[in-house]
């Protein structure tokens, strides 16, 4: 398109030159005044410039005087009073004079019968040019010569023409046969001719009875053979003439101010070749007269395409012109199209050119700067990943081809497209851990994604551990892990997402409580001791909780409890009972030994259970400011209403309305096991699982013994009843049943 363009407009500017090229050779030539005022300007066709001219005051100097006779149609002009003729005046310094021709005839006998011998004598400002004339001799048998003077001595020289055959001529040369040619000195103003004949022509008299003498502007004269005999009746040839001003030089002359010919502004003095007397000129750019006043004329340039380069838009100025670039360009006019650069300035189009430039700076910069930090991320990735453990992970994960399509290792870019770059409004939980976002993959499933918090660099291990064995779990009460994401600085866990809040909120929330029913509530407690023990007996490491609590266990949508947040969880080393670490966990939950010891066991995650059984019992907060010091915690509340046998008072309604006093009563001993004092003293959590779930067979069946310990458990074990474990020491109650044909839940069912 834009080169189309640039097409269009060259093709416009040249329509535009032709057209202006045409208006200008159209004007009539320059007009200007050529001789003094009140002066005869011609002659005939022969305009006559000062300094010549034809009455005294017209003329610079005598030298100068022209004749013109009108009695010659048109009317002719000679120089001064002599018969010289002038065809032709320039104010260059020339002027062409018409000069006789010298000839010599005999007839056959030899007898000469015509002969002239003409002879001419230029006044003082004349001289004859001698480069642009020849002296010239045409005949068969003949010799001439050219002589005068020159300055103020005698010259003569001359000229031999012979030949012996017509077909002995050349025409165009004049080397001798038949024609012959000489130079002439400089400074010559008295020019005579005069012919000789060797033999009288006798001898070539059949082809030529004449010949001629002429000095001729060598220009217009060409020899050919017919002028043997056609120049008989030519009377006059050309010839050129210098003329210039007085015969000193232009210093001299312009001494004198009033003599000084070159009178115009605008005109300069120069000498001419032959260093006689001194010429005017007009200067460059400057045309006319340079002799008279106000001759020399500026030369308007524009109105010629002939005389200016410029292709556009011409300016005339005194003694020149300029190009300009039309209108809307800028440059160098001269130039044409390539000089003028469309545009507002010069100095725009340079601002243009460079705010462009750094604008493309800028933006490579920006380019780079945005690699280098994709980079940096990229390797910061790796980094992470590494640090993260990933390696491990990997390993481990290609090693167990079996959890590999459980757990994924999802990228952070997967992640962020999830949760919409870790959105605030898709935050669901914060806790100790770090924030939980919802998150929706690809693949429409729903997921809650865990950004823990700074993992320590020593626990990597254990972490990736952690990863392993919760991602082996697949336990149906715990909330499954589906991958988990290394390449950020902290490791971001997915997990499926529960829908329904969590166990906290149902007790404590007044609404949500009335739908939890004894049964229910129970249900949860049974789900929640399984996985607890589950995890605490688990393959080869167990595991500790650590943060067991109401706001932990998540429910569904059939208010199935779901275990989660596994990031304090901690393994055990089979070989250890117990782990030192800093102490963590929930206020109201906290073991009270491990809170003093910092020593770690599985009894701890039993004794925050216990304080989940009793918030179950009692739908009361675990700690709250309102109830007496003492009374604060809910465990201590709840070990003292049982001391005191006051337990129906705290129960929660729903508990109380639809709950079997008995069934309460042995769960409310089982809560109080749990929160014993010493960790030794707590049944471990496969007991009160299997206490908690002979509880619910009690409830739905109620033949199921429930009678005294002793009475049962010898016959119930050699009856092949499998799981029947004593837990309590001090007023023992519990027992757990697995009846043959009942199935059996194994420990980790879900597995
Ligand atoms: C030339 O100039 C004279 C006066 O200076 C004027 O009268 C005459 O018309 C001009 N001729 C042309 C063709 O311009
Ligand atoms: C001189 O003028 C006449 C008419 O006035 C013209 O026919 C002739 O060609 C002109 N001669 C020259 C040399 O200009
Ligand atoms: C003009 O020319 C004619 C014929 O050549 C001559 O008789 C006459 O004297 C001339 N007139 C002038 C003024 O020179
Ligand atoms: C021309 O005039 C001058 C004087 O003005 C005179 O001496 C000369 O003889 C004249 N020549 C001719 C050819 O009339
Ligand atoms: C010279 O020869 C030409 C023809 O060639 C003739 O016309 C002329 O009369 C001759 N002149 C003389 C003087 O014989
Ligand atoms: C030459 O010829 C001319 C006529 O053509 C004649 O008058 C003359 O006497 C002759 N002369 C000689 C010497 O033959
Ligand atoms: C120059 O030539 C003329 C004749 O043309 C002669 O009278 C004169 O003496 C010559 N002068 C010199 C210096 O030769
Ligand atoms: C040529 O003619 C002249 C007289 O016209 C004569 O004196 C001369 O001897 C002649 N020369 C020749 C070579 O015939
Ligand atoms: C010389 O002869 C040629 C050919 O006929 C002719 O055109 C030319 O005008 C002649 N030259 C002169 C000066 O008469
Ligand atoms: C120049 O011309 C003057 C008269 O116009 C004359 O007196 C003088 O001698 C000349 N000088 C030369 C070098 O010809
Ligand atoms: C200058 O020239 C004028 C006229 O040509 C003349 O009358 C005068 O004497 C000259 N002056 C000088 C200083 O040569
Ligand atoms: C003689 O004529 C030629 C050609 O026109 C020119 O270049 C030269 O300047 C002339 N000589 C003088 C002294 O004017």
């Amino acid at each position: 398109m834009g080169f189309l363009q640039i097409q269009f407009i060259k093709l416009l500017a040249i329509l535009v030159i032709i057209a202006s090229s045409k208006s200008s050779l159209s004007t009539t030539p320059p007009n200007f005044t050529i001789a003094r005022p009140n002066c005869i300007n011609r002659c005939g066709n022969l305009s006559i410039p000062y300094p010549f001219g034809t009455t005294p005051d017209c003329y610079q100097s005598y030298g100068f005087f022209v004749t013109c006779n009108h009695t010659f149609n048109p009317p002719q002009a000679f120089i001064q009073n002599s018969s010289i003729e002038i065809s032709d005046i320039s104010l260059d310094g020339q002027l062409k004079a018409l000069q006789f021709i010298a000839h010599d005839c005999y007839n056959q006998n030899g007898t000469r019968v015509s002969y002239n011998d003409p002879w001419i004598d230029l006044p003082i400002s004349l001289t004859v040019n001698n480069t642009a004339n020849k002296f010239t001799i045409i005949g068969c048998d003949t010799y001439g010569f050219i002589f005068g003077r020159r300055l103020d001595r005698n010259y003569s020289t001359g000229c031999t023409a012979i030949c012996d055959a017509k077909d002995d001529l050349i025409a165009g040369s004049c080397a001798g046969l038949g024609c012959c040619q000489t130079s002439i000195p400089k400074q010559v103003w008295r020019v005579g001719l005069s012919l000789w004949s060797y033999e009288n022509y006798s001898n070539v008299w059949s082809f030529d009875n004449c010949s001629y003498a002429f000095l001729v502007e060598e220009s217009a004269f060409t020899f050919s053979p017919e002028n043997l005999t056609n120049l008989r009746s030519v009377e006059k040839l050309p010839m050129v003439v210098d003329w210039a001003i007085g015969n000193g030089t232009c210093e001299e002359a312009q001494m004198n101010a009033s003599s000084y010919a070159c009178k115009s502004v605008n005109s300069r003095c120069y000498k001419p070749d032959n260093g006689y007397g001194y010429r005017c000129s007009c200067l460059e750019g400057y045309q006319g007269n340079p002799y008279l006043l106000r001759g020399c004329q500026d030369v308007d340039e524009c109105e010629d395409p002939r005389l200016n380069i410029c292709e556009k838009r011409c300016v005339n100025t005194m003694g020149g012109f300029h190009c300009a670039c039309p209108k809307g360009y800028y440059g160098d006019g001269r130039k044409g199209g390539q000089g003028c650069i469309r545009g507002e300035s010069l100095a725009f189009k340079l601002a243009a050119g460079i705010s462009l430039g750094i604008i493309v700076l800028l933006l490579i910069a920006y380019w780079l700067h945005l690699e280098l930090k994709r980079r940096r991320q990229t390797k910061m990735r790796q980094m992470f990943f590494l640090q993260n453990g990933g390696m491990l992970l990997q390993e481990k994960i290609s090693r167990k081809e079996r959890s590999s399509d459980t757990t994924t290792i999802f990228s952070e870019f997967e992640l962020q497209k999830a949760t919409n770059n870790f959105d605030n409004n898709m935050i669901i939980g914060k806790g100790g851990f770090g924030i939980v976002y919802k998150g929706f993959l690809p693949d429409n499933r729903i997921v809650a994604i865990k950004k823990s918090k700074e993992v320590d660099q020593n626990q990597i291990e254990q972490f990736i551990n952690e990863v392993i064995i919760l991602s082996q779990i697949n336990h149906r009460n715990v909330v499954k892990l589906l991958g988990c994401c290394l390449e950020t600085q902290v490791p971001l866990l997915v997990y499926e997402f529960i829908n329904n809040g969590t166990l906290f909120e149902h007790i404590h929330n007044k609404a949500k409580a009335r739908f939890l029913s004894w049964e229910t509530r129970l249900k949860i407690a049974a789900d929640t001791a399984n996985v607890l023990a589950y995890l605490h007996s688990a393959a080869s490491m167990p595991i500790v909780h650590r943060d067991v609590k109401s706001a932990n266990i998540l429910l569904d949508h059939t208010l199935t409890a779901k275990v989660s947040d596994f990031g304090a969880s901690r393994l055990v080393p089979s070989d250890q009972t117990q782990l030192s670490t800093l102490v963590h966990g929930t206020l109201g939950y906290l073991d009270p030994e491990y809170m003093l010891t910092n020593q770690l066991t599985e009894k701890s995650d039993v004794y925050s259970f216990g304080v989940v059984l009793v918030e179950l019992l009692t739908g009361k907060k675990v700690l709250s400011f309102d109830r007496p010091e003492e009374e604060r915690g809910l465990a201590n509340l709840f070990l003292s209403v049982m001391k005191e046998d006051r337990l129906f008072e705290i129960l929660e309604e729903n508990v109380m309305r639809e709950g079997n006093k008995k069934q309460l009563m042995k769960v409310a001993m089982v809560a109080k096991n749990c929160l014993h004092l010493k960790g030794d003293e707590r049944p471990c959590m496969k007991e009160v699982e299997m206490e908690i779930a002979g509880l619910m067979m009690g409830e739905k069946h109620p033949w199921v013994p429930t009678g005294h310990d002793e009475e049962v458990k010898g016959s119930l074990l050699e009856g092949g009843f499998s799981g029947a474990i004593n837990v309590g020491e001090d007023n023992s109650t519990s027992i757990g049943f697995y009846a043959k044909d009942h199935v059996m839940l194994p420990i980790g069912g879900g597995r």
